[in-house]
């Protein structure tokens, strides 16, 4: 409590009146509570003022939506992504340089510092440059959110073997490297969290996502492993598990085409009406800020003391899973 009141009187010395109402209501509701945190979208409150995401895949879709949650919420970003549209053996299109550049516009207008920085979360060099750049700029790292991937749609014989390595290059290989070459600024800092994006295909066998869905399980070992390894360094690793998200990894004619057959007319809106009346909630998708909402969750007070848990945000699909 005496910690909190010198950082207001700080604070007050600091921000001049408008920040002091801001500290004076952060220190009722406490600072990085869930409440704090919603109170922060009206920018009156900045729970992670000074705290850094570097996020991968953060140029679109949920990496993108987790970004403006943590600007919202006053971090520095890291948007790091392979910005390339035709990735050999990938279906469809990943982001172009262009859409990091939107990205890095749209976070900087929520008021926060933007560092959009081009690579591929195959290779190392790339990550470990990537992470010198925002210690060196932000001076610290403090929330990893593993969110590169790439989906792969179709039968088990129907796999190329370029197209097998490279869903697990960049889903599985590149999660172990981006912890790599996260890990140690982490671990000298005596603190950070990770979150690890896998999905409802990583808590079930799917035939029509078969390869994809067995990267997503190995993401879940791992950051069970992560959370081993890093505990007593007091870095909390932890899985999100969305259901359907409306991204461009799920709507694009690869994917669409797949996933109705006999459906040339199909859009990725009336695929999403036919699966509701088989879940639990009325629901057939999520939107990516539904899965960055959860991910936020992980910056909160409440899951301080939580690690190598798995998250489903699947509109109750996972109901019926044994476990
Ligand atoms: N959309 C869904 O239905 C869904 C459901 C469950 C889980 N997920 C998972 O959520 C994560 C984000 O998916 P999304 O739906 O936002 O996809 P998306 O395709 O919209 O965005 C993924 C981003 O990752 C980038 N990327 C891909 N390969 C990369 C690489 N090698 N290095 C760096 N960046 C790379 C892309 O350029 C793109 O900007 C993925 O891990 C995905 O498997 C998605």
């Amino acid at each position: 409590m005496k910690n909190t009141e010198k950082m207001s009187r700080r604070d007050i010395l600091k921000k001049g009146a408008l920040g002091a109402t801001a500290v004076a209501a952060s220190t009722m509701l406490g600072a990085s509570s869930v409440f704090a945190q919603e109170s922060a979208n009206n920018s009156i409150l900045a729970p992670l003022s000074g705290k850094t995401a570097f996020i991968t895949g953060g140029a679109r879709g949920i990496g993108l939506a987790t970004a403006e949650e943590f600007a919202k919420a006053g971090a520095n970003i890291v948007l790091f992504d392979i910005a390339t549209k035709k990735v050999p053996h990938v279906g469809y299109a990943l982001s172009s340089e262009r859409d990091l550049a939107s990205a890095k516009a749209k976070i900087e207008s929520l008021h926060v510092k933007c560092l959009a920085i081009k690579g591929d979360v195959r290779k190392l060099d790339d990550l470990k440059s990537a992470v010198q750049k925002t210690v060196d700029t932000f001076g610290s790292l403090d929330y990893l959110i593993a969110n590169a991937g790439v989906t792969q749609v179709g039968a088990i014989e129907d796999f190329s073997a370029e197209e097998i390595d490279v869903v697990y290059d960049i889903n599985v290989a590149g999660i172990i490297k981006t912890t790599q070459a996260v890990a140690p600024i982490m671990k000298r800092q005596k603190s950070g969290r990770m979150v690890f994006l896998s999905s409802a295909l990583g808590r079930m066998g799917n035939e029509l996502f078969p390869v994809y869905a067995s990267t997503k399980w190995a993401i879940i070992g791992f950051a069970k492993s992560a959370a081993l390894s890093y505990g007593k360094d007091n870095i909390t690793c932890n899985v999100v598990a969305p259901g359907l998200v409306h991204t461009p990894l799920a709507d694009n004619p690869y994917v669409m085409g797949k996933m109705a057959p006999n459906n040339p007319t199909a859009t990725f809106e009336s695929i999403s009406e036919s699966l509701k009346p088989g879940n639990p909630l009325p629901v057939g998708h999520l939107e990516p800020e539904d899965v960055a909402k959860a991910i936020m969750l992980f910056t909160s007070e409440v899951t301080t003391k939580v690690t190598g848990e798995v998250f489903d945000i699947s509109y109750g699909s996972l109901a019926r899973s044994i476990a």
